[in-house]
């Protein structure tokens, strides 16, 4: 059985006290049930500024949960002002998003600079989940897992098919010799499903549906 990845990506929301209750509500869940855990690599990724409370939170309720962060400087610590650095994401996470589509849309990152976050990422022992956008998208060496999220699919609520992304992840697969290839966009509870039974996706990447903790963990159970 494959082991499989599922990230919440919380994007640019909640407050403290909504993350705290999203972790409650979670454990709470979770010990009424937790059949269909095993197997599965589960990672949060919340804002900088919950990273504290968020890790205070999940180890208070033993939950079986890694973090991860959105984003990550392309430049070692120094004078560079609102700069999130890989030595300050280690001491809370143990992977990083980078590469998201929204990041190279909104704020103009370049391929050049996704190399260096990827560089600083693993001179910090992060592990890199590096987004593209299609089968063509540039991948930097030394990565281990790809999210694959055509930009139509991200928040719409139209997620890609499962046939073509099994067909882009096997594609993928074989132009970069990475061995775990996600799928992102529009995931929720009802359609996981349809997209881990293909034989090259290795977990879900899921925004939206992610900030319900029961919908997060029924995404978990299903998968
Ligand atoms: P979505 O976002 O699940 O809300 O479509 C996915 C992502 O952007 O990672």
């Amino acid at each position: 059985m494959k082991k499989l990845f599922i990230i919440a990506n919380w994007k640019s929301n909640k407050t403290i006290e909504e993350a705290e209750q999203w972790f409650h509500d979670f454990a709470e869940k979770l010990k009424s049930d937790s059949s269909n855990i095993e197997n599965k690599e589960i990672i949060v990724c919340p804002s900088f500024i919950l990273f504290e409370h968020a890790r205070y939170c999940s180890n208070n309720l033993k939950l079986p949960i890694r973090f991860g962060a959105q984003n990550i400087s392309p430049f070692d610590k120094g004078a560079y002002t609102g700069e999130v650095n890989g030595e300050q994401i280690k001491e809370f996470a143990q992977y990083v998003i980078i590469g998201h589509s929204e990041r190279r849309k909104n704020f103009s990152e370049t391929n050049e600079m996704l190399k260096q976050k990827v560089l600083m990422a693993k001179k910090y022992n992060l592990m890199p989940i590096f987004c593209i956008q299609n089968q063509d998208s540039p991948v930097p060496q030394e990565i281990d897992v790809i999210a694959y999220e055509p930009p139509t699919a991200i928040g719409t609520g139209n997620p890609d098919t499962p046939e073509n992304a099994q067909r882009v992840a096997k594609i993928v697969k074989e132009r970069t010799g990475v061995a775990n290839v996600l799928y992102g966009g529009s995931v929720t509870s009802s359609n996981v499903k349809t997209f881990t039974n293909m034989p090259d996706i290795d977990g879900l990447l899921v925004g939206g549906a992610s900030l319900d903790s029961l919908e997060f963990l029924a995404i978990i159970k299903n998968a």
